[in-house]
């Protein structure tokens, strides 16, 4: 740099003037193709339940299904995360891998309505198993490698329904590696993992617990999901996952957690996805319903801040609403 060059030479309001000039300076900008929706479908018929904490979202029953997966897909977004609240739940979350489960006919159904809508879908034991729990439990603890084989026969279950991407997100050890081998074993070595490599034992999961039934009956899940204090376990976690084989990255929660997304993004080249989480949702529908806040800025500022940090994708909970603001709807 030649000198000193500063005000009143340099003006960084010049650029702040007009609308049309922000636009050509901005750095971010987030659009339809960011987004993930987040699904939940429930066994049973003529089903449509709102879920209390989260003003907007539904679950749905497979016949109830259809107008969503088309409103979804004529809005332009690519594609929805996939969960699945079983009829029955057992100890060892038999609904997860069961060849008929509830999001394996779901993934069928919505590939019915739109094939080309790509289905990632959540693998994890605790919205099927009674203790609520994300592995077996033995002896009153998770039990890392007696869980990883049943995530690996969930995983295959889902892609034989016609999932696009499967995204395991239990946290055990060892998971993608072993739900990579076992897809590939089986002929789906073109099924991509989405894994839920950087997710922290967060009190902002409460509403979807709400929404799929998986509270744990005992303990929590910090023995298996990460302290939210800690980031550089958050960077060994990822390369684990990517040394395992995962194709795209996931951190989770989003918004509390930027500073992780963007040591992620520095650290690796792999597609990184953020979850603005069920929480996250319930706060901001709960201030706007009060009218403390200003809804559609907040939310796409929220959005921003994510993508801003080095998220490339989007998994959301507004992501219709925004998909209507995008395109003027
Ligand atoms: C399943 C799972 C959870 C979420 C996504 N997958 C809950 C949990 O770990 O308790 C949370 C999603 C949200 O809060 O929106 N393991």
């Amino acid at each position: 740099m030649e000198g000193k060059v500063g005000f009143p030479e340099v003006r960084l309001r010049r650029l702040r003037r007009t609308e049309g000039l922000r636009r050509m300076v901005r750095e971010t900008r987030i659009g339809v193709d960011d987004l993930i929706y987040p699904l939940f479908v429930i066994s049973g018929s003529r089903i449509k339940q709102p879920i209390q904490a989260m003003p907007g979202i539904f679950r749905f029953s497979l016949d109830e299904l259809s107008p969503e997966i088309e409103e979804v897909s004529n809005l332009g977004i690519p594609a929805v995360l996939l969960f699945g609240i079983p009829e029955m739940k057992d100890e060892l979350g038999s609904g997860a891998y069961d060849m008929h489960g509830i999001a394996q006919e779901a993934a069928r159904k919505i590939k019915k309505v739109n094939p080309e809508l790509v289905v990632i879908a959540d693998v994890c034991l605790c919205e099927y198993t009674n203790h609520g729990h994300c592995g077996v439990v033995v002896g009153g603890e998770v039990d890392n490698d007696k869980t990883l084989e049943l995530l690996a026969s969930t995983a295959l279950s889902l892609a034989k329904a016609g999932v696009d991407v499967v995204a395991p997100s239990d946290m055990m050890d060892g998971r993608v590696a072993a739900i990579r081998k076992c897809l590939d074993q089986n002929g789906y070595m073109m099924i991509p993992i989405m894994s839920y490599a950087v997710k922290y034992a967060s009190a902002f999961y409460s509403p979807f617990r709400e929404a799929v039934d998986s509270a744990p009956q005992f303990g929590d899940r910090r023995s298996y999901q990460m302290d939210p204090a800690n980031v550089r376990e958050a960077l060994r976690e990822v390369e684990q996952d990517i040394w395992e084989g995962a194709d795209i990255i996931m951190v989770k929660p989003a918004l509390p957690y930027l500073d992780v997304i963007s040591k992620v993004r520095d650290h690796f080249n792999h597609p990184l996805a953020a979850y603005s989480v069920s929480g996250e949702y319930s706060m901001v529908k709960a201030a706007a319903a009060r009218g403390w806040i200003d809804e559609r800025e907040i939310i796409l500022e929220i959005l921003t801040a994510i993508k801003r940090a080095g998220a490339d994708m989007l998994i959301t909970y507004h992501a219709k609403e925004v998909a209507k603001w995008l395109s003027n709807l």
